[in-house]
C-alpha cells in the first residue's frame, strides 16, 4: 500500500524565519510521511536579508515566492494573505506551519484557517505583553487561530493556559533555533570576518538594533546612540546594521554623530554564518533582537536588551541576558560591569538541545487535526 504523504506547507517571510525553517525541512525531507513544500513571502528580499540564509542554511529554492516586498504593516500583512491565498487553494496542503512572530506569520496562518487548512505555530505562546510592538499583535493572534501550538520553554505553555487556550494543542517541543546554531557553530568558526575588518585579537561587543518601538522613535534611538558613545570609550563595538535602522539613522539626522565614533565599526547586515562567529567571539552582545538573546544564551556570552521587557523571561531567569531598557546609565553601567570581569554566568534551559525539529515531527504525526 503506498501512504499518501502530508502536503506541508513551511512559511518562510523574514530573516528570523529562515533559521527556524532550516531544521524542520531537513527533518521533513528525511522522513517518509512528509512532503514539505517551501513558500518564501518575500518579506525580506535583499541578498543579506534572505537568500544568503538560504544558501548557507542549505535550503532549497522555495517552492513559490510572492516577492511581496516592504510596506505598511495593512498592505505588506494584505498582500501576502492574497498572494497565499491562491497558493494554497492551487497546492491543497495538509497543514501549513509558521514560525516566529513576524507579519508573514499572522498573515498566512490567517488564510490557512479560513479555508480549513490546519495551521502549527512554531515558537508559539511567547508574550512581551506590550501591545505597541507589531510582534506581539503577530503572535498572539497566530496563536489564537493555530490548531497546534508547539512552545520553547514551559513559561510559554503558563502563557497560553491563562489565556484559556485548549492544552490538548499545545506541546512544549524546545527552541527550534538553537536546532541551527548547534549544527552550524562549528562551520561558522572558520569565518574570517573579523580579520577581513582588521579585528583580530581584541576585545569587542557586538551590538544590533532594529525593533520599531526603538528605531522609529527619535528620543529611544538617541538613548541607544548615547549609551554607545559612551561605552565605545571602553570596548570597541561592531555593528552590522539593519536597513530599517540606517534609513531611520538618516532620516533623523543621526548617521554622521553614531558613524563618526572612533571605535565603532560599522558593516552591513551579515549572513548567518558571520554573525554566529561575530556573536561567539564576542564580550558581550548589546540588542533588541529576540533570536539573539537565545543564541547568546547558548553561546554563554552576556547579553544586554535595550528593551523594556522580554517575551523570552528564560533568558533572563537561567540565562546571560540582563533587559536594561533605554536607559542610558543603566546601559553603561551593565556594560561597564562586563568589562570589568562580571558578566552574567548562565545554564541551558531544558530541550534546547538541537532535537526540536525531531520533536516537532513526531508531535505533527501523532495529531489528530
Ligand atoms: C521584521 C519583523 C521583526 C523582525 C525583523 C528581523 C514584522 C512586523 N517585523 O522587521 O519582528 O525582528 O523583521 O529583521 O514582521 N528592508 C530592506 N531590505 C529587506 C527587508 C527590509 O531594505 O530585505 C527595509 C525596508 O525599508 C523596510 C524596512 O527594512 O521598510 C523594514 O522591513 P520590515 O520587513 O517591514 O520590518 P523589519 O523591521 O525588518
Amino acid at each position: 500500500m503506498i501512504l499518501k504523504k502530508m502536503k506541508v506547507i513551511l512559511i518562510a517571510g523574514a530573516r528570523p524565519n529562515f533559521m527556524k525553517i532550516a531544521p524542520i525541512y531537513e527533518e521533513m525531507r528525511k522522513d517518509q510521511y512528509f512532503n514539505p513544500f517551501i513558500v518564501h513571502t518575500g518579506q525580506h528580499y535583499d541578498h543579506n536579508m534572505s537568500q544568503i540564509f538560504f544558501d548557507e542554511l542549505k535550503i532549497p529554492k522555495p517552492d513559490v515566492s510572492l516577492g511581496v516586498g516592504s510596506a505598511s504593516h495593512a498592505k505588506q500583512t494584505a498582500e501576502i494573505m492574497v498572494k497565499f491565498e491562491k497558493v494554497v487553494e492551487r497546492e491543497s496542503p495538509d497543514l501549513i506551519v509558521v514560525v516566529g512572530d513576524v507579519n508573514s506569520t499572522l498573515a498566512c496562518s490567517l488564510v490557512a484557517v479560513k479555508l480549513h487548512i490546519p495551521v502549527a505555530h512554531v515558537e508559539a505562546g511567547l508574550r512581551s505583553n506590550n501591545w505597541s510592538m507589531p510582534e506581539e499583535i503577530n503572535r498572539v493572534l497566530t496563536d489564537r487561530i493555530a490548531d497546534l501550538l508547539l512552545t520553547p520553554s514551559l513559561d510559554a505553555n503558563a502563557n497560553l493556559e491563562k489565556e484559556g487556550i485548549d492544552m490538548s494543542k499545545v506541546f512544549f517541543v524546545g527552541n527550534i533555533m538553537i536546532d541551527s546554531l548547534l549544527k552550524h557553530r562549528e562551520i561558522a568558526s572558520n569565518s574570517t570576518i573579523l580579520e577581513s575588518k582588521g579585528v583580530i585579537d581584541s576585545e569587542y561587543a557586538l551590538l544590533t538594533f532594529h525593533r520599531a518601538e526603538n528605531v522609529d522613535d527619535m528620543k529611544n534611538i538617541e538613548n541607544i546612540i548615547e549609551a554607545i558613545g559612551d561605552i565605545q570609550k571602553w570596548i570597541r563595538i561592531i555593528f552590522p546594521v539593519h536597513p530599517r535602522t540606517k534609513a531611520r539613522l538618516k532620516e533623523f539626522g543621526l548617521d554622521s554623530r553614531l558613524y563618526s565614533m572612533e571605535n565603532l565599526i560599522i558593516m552591513e547586515p551579515l549572513g548567518y554564518l558571520d554573525f554566529i562567529a561575530l556573536m561567539d567571539r564576542s564580550k558581550f552582545v548589546i540588542t533588541d533582537s529576540g533570536g539573539i538573546q537565545e543564541e547568546t544564551m547558548i553561546l554563554g556570552v552576556p547579553c544586554l536588551t535595550i528593551r523594556a521587557e522580554t517575551e523570552r523571561p528564560i533568558t533572563v531567569s537561567i540565562g546571560t541576558n540582563i533587559v536594561v531598557g533605554l536607559d542610558i546609565n543603566r546601559i553603561v553601567t551593565e556594560a561597564m560591569k562586563i568589562i570589568e570581569g562580571h558578566g552574567k554566568k548562565g545554564s541551558v534551559p531544558e530541550k534546547w538541545d538541537g532535537n526540536t525539529a525531531h520533536r516537532i515531527c513526531l508531535v505533527i504525526k501523532n495529531h489528530h487535526f
